[in-house]
């Protein structure tokens, strides 16, 4: 069985450069190509993974949906959506990547929807380590790619407002249920350490475990050049640290 870790929290703290040196990180430790997940219907994670995204998933439904006729039929069909499926995932040196993109028409995709999430989980389930990036906010998490996961892991900013947001991401996990067996708080963008006034802030958001993520000039600088965070160099502050949270997830 897989490792599945989804990585959340809201807008901008940070899930998409976690994501990608986690991938980075796991596929180096475990020796084996990750599968990275880019849930987000803004997606990045291509790029900073350092892939051109040719399809996703989105455009992949779409193009079933006009067919629907054909393929509602005959378990071979069905093969040939497969196939389509996994034509839509990048390959890099490290990691597969799929990217889910939007829901772009208001069809009937139910159908389609069953088939795709037969795929994923077929697919998933051949990787040892499956890192799920997802869109600010929870909601989908109950959704499509993240119904049972290994690892919840909540990106906050370094503030007592940002550790609220965690806290109820994490209780919203729980309340829709969502399965996973570990949650870890992940404080992004930290100075040397956490000051004093935010210890009980992080007691209080209720997680199994918590760490921070350093700023790093140089994932600063990266992004800024439109350069993908596989060129950040592995001792660099913020590859450190995740490196040392990828040694919780087994
Ligand atoms: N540890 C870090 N050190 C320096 N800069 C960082 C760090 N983590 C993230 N950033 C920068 O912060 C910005 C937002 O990061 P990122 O895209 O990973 O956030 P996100 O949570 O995925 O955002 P969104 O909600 O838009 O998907 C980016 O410019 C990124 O380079
Ligand atoms: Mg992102």
């Amino acid at each position: 069985m897989s490792y599945v870790i989804a990585v959340a929290g809201k807008g901008g703290v940070g899930k998409s450069t976690l994501s990608a040196l986690l991938v980075r990180a796991l596929s180096e430790r475990a020796g084996e190509i990750v599968l990275a997940v880019d849930a987000d219907p803004n997606a990045n994670l291509g790029d900073k993974l350092g892939v051109k995204v040719e399809r996703t998933i989105g455009q992949l439904r779409e193009d079933l949906l006009k067919r629907a006729d054909e393929i509602s039929g005959g378990g071979s069909k069905q093969d040939a959506v497969m196939y389509q499926l996994r034509l839509a995932m990048m390959e890099g040196e490290k990691f597969d990547l799929v990217t889910m993109g939007r829901q772009e028409g208001r069809g009937c995709y139910c159908y389609i929807n069953n088939l795709l999430r037969t795929f994923l989980d077929e697919v998933m389930d051949s990787y040892r380590y499956v890192v799920i990036d997802n869109e600010a906010g929870m909601e989908h998490l109950s959704r499509r790619t993240c119904q049972r996961m290994d690892m919840l892991v909540v990106v906050s900013d370094p503030t007592a407002v940002g550790l609220t947001t965690a806290r109820r991401i994490l209780e919203l996990a729980k309340e829709m249920e969502v399965q996973f067996a570990h949650s870890m708080l992940v404080i992004s963008r930290t100075g040397d350490g956490l000051p004093d006034t935010l210890f009980k802030a992080v007691e209080e958001a209720g997680f199994e475990s918590w760490t921070m993520l350093p700023y790093d000039e140089r994932v600063e600088e990266l992004a800024v050049a439109g350069r993908p965070l596989t060129e950040l160099p592995r001792k660099s502050k913020a590859a450190a640290a995740v490196l040392e949270i990828a040694e919780q997830m087994r």
